[in-house]
């Protein structure tokens, strides 16, 4: 059994990088994969400003570690990642994810920000030894129908992705 876990790093519930987290997950055959999604809101905030210890991180932290692959999710706030999942990943000592593979997905209000994912969440988790997948995910408006549902747009980028994982991972 792989084991996946997700991150999401936006500090609301029912976001849209949170709904694209689902939708991959969804996708996995279930009897090979062991999942998790991590809300990284349901943690302290004191203790990922290390001033204080949180249950609750800690084992988000082990679960991490015991993981094959990690989906490292986020908003785009302020042409990066949010403050949110970098607090998370400020927590792992250097090399940490060596031998792991992190999927990077990022949303945002346009494809304006697209490539920040190339100078801000990929060589944020490379600095922990992770493999990033090439098949990274961008997704902004115009890729949900206004019924709320993925547009086949999206919903191409996300098999692609998952294509990717299972073949490097499964
Ligand atoms: C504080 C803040 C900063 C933001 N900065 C950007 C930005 O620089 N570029 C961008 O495309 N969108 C920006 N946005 C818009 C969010 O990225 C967009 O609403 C988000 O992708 C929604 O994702 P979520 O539903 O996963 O939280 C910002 C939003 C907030 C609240």
């Amino acid at each position: 059994m792989k084991i996946l876990s997700a991150v999401l790093g936006s500090p609301f519930s029912g976001s849209s990088s949170e709904k694209i987290v689902n939708l991959f997950i969804d996708r996995l055959p279930k009897e090979e994969w062991n999942t998790a999604v991590l809300d990284l809101s349901d943690i302290s905030s004191e203790a990922l400003l290390f001033r204080s210890k949180d249950n609750i991180l800690s084992a988000s932290i082990e679960r991490i570690l015991d993981s094959d692959v990690i989906l490292a999710a986020t908003p785009t706030y302020r042409a990066t990642y949010t403050g949110l999942i970098k607090t998370f990943f400020d927590q792992f000592p250097e090399n940490a994810l060596s031998g792991k593979v992190v999927l990077p997905i990022q949303t945002g209000g346009s494809a304006e920000h697209a490539l920040s994912i190339e100078h801000g969440l990929s060589p944020m988790v490379r600095t922990l030894g992770a493999a990033v997948a090439s098949k990274v995910i961008y997704s902004w408006g115009e890729h949900w129908n206004e019924d709320g549902t993925p547009s086949k747009n999206l919903e191409g980028l996300i098999d692609q992705s998952v294509k990717e994982i299972i073949g490097t991972s499964g």
